[in-house]
């Protein structure tokens, strides 16, 4: 393991179980004592907040080579299914606004709050909107225009499960997450789930974030060199990275069945960084080519293989 102060690290470690433990016997304490919302620890303006989830969306069209009309029509009578939204169902919302039949997000921790705050981002996206998809999106509520009414759950659908899974057989066109896959402690199963979960002819778009989130003691990419035995006590419990590297994630989708239309990172360690921690990595990490070790994060467009092969 890379250490630079192992006193440091040993404190580290220490209060890191202790707060793991909180999480796993009390999770909505932990959940309310950390402020979780799913988009890190900057206090954001509703404006700020409801710009954020515009430009999610964007991403998911952009990502598929379409321009907003094109994904409008691409989402016609769409069931779309997302994976950890976080306090907040913007994606869900736009995604509905712009013609999606229904919506349905998965978490494992019960991130989803309708708090003043959250209700003035719904407010917000909905004045953003013009034309069908801002009637569409005030559709979207239980009394209509009405955030604080809560979402009709035949337009979108909020659930909590184990292990965030939907235990869907083929029933969604279309499948999304951001930021989520890197936090799932179950990563084969929910690349299971998805796999199971899409139609033959659908898709599914993740934008996954392998950088530390804060983890790094000394050099970019040291928390991969914890032992996983160690990094488990510390962190299984809480929603912190899983740590798997890019060589996890084609395995897995070999092995489930998809197929990989389109991957490309976001950005890149240098190979001077790569250099440092490449030696010290927790064995059950090593596999990956140094080059997948560099990437920060990525892109990815999964289909069913069956699908690729027709
Ligand atoms: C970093 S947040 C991202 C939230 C949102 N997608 C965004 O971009 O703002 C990670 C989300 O993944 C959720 N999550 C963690 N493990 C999960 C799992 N196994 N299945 C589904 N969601 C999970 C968390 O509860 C949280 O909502």
């Amino acid at each position: 393991m890379y250490s630079e102060n192992r006193a440091k690290d040993v404190m580290l470690f220490a209060k890191a179980v202790l707060s793991n433990q909180l999480a796993r016997f009390a999770p909505v304490t932990y959940m309310r004592l950390t402020h979780e919302t799913g988009r890190g620890e900057e206090e954001q303006t509703p404006e700020q907040i409801a710009a954020y989830f515009t430009e999610c969306f964007r991403d998911y069209h952009r990502q598929l080579g379409l321009d907003e009309g094109q994904f409008e029509s691409f989402l016609k009578a769409k069931q779309v299914l997302e994976y950890g939204p976080g306090d907040i169902l913007g994606v869900a919302l736009l995604m509905y606004a712009h013609g999606a039949a229904h919506v349905d997000c998965f978490d494992r921790f019960p991130l989803h709050t309708a708090s003043e705050k959250n209700l003035r981002v719904y407010e917000t996206l909905l004045a953003s909107l013009q034309g069908p998809a801002r009637e569409r999106a005030h559709a979207a509520f239980v009394e209509p225009s009405k955030p604080g009414s809560g979402f009709n759950p035949a337009a979108i659908r909020y659930q909590v499960s184990a292990d965030g899974l939907s235990g869907a057989s083929k029933q969604y066109d279309l499948i999304i997450s951001r930021a989520v896959l890197e936090h799932v402690g179950n990563l084969d199963g929910t690349v299971r789930d998805v796999s199971a979960a899409l139609k033959s002819d659908g898709l599914s778009i993740h934008e996954v974030d392998l950088r530390s989130h804060g983890l790094d003691r000394y050099q970019a990419f040291d928390f991969l060199t914890w032992p996983q035995p160690v990094y488990r006590l510390m962190f299984s419990q809480k929603g912190f990275p899983n740590r798997w590297r890019l060589n996890k994630y084609r395995d897995l989708f070999a092995r489930t069945g998809l197929h990989i239309r389109k991957l490309e990172p976001t950005t890149c360690l240098t190979p001077e960084q790569v250099a440092r921690v490449e030696p010290h990595l927790s064995a059950a990490l090593r596999g990956a080519s140094t080059s997948e070790l560099s990437w920060m994060g990525f892109w990815v467009i999964l289909e069913p293989s069956q699908r690729q092969g027709a």
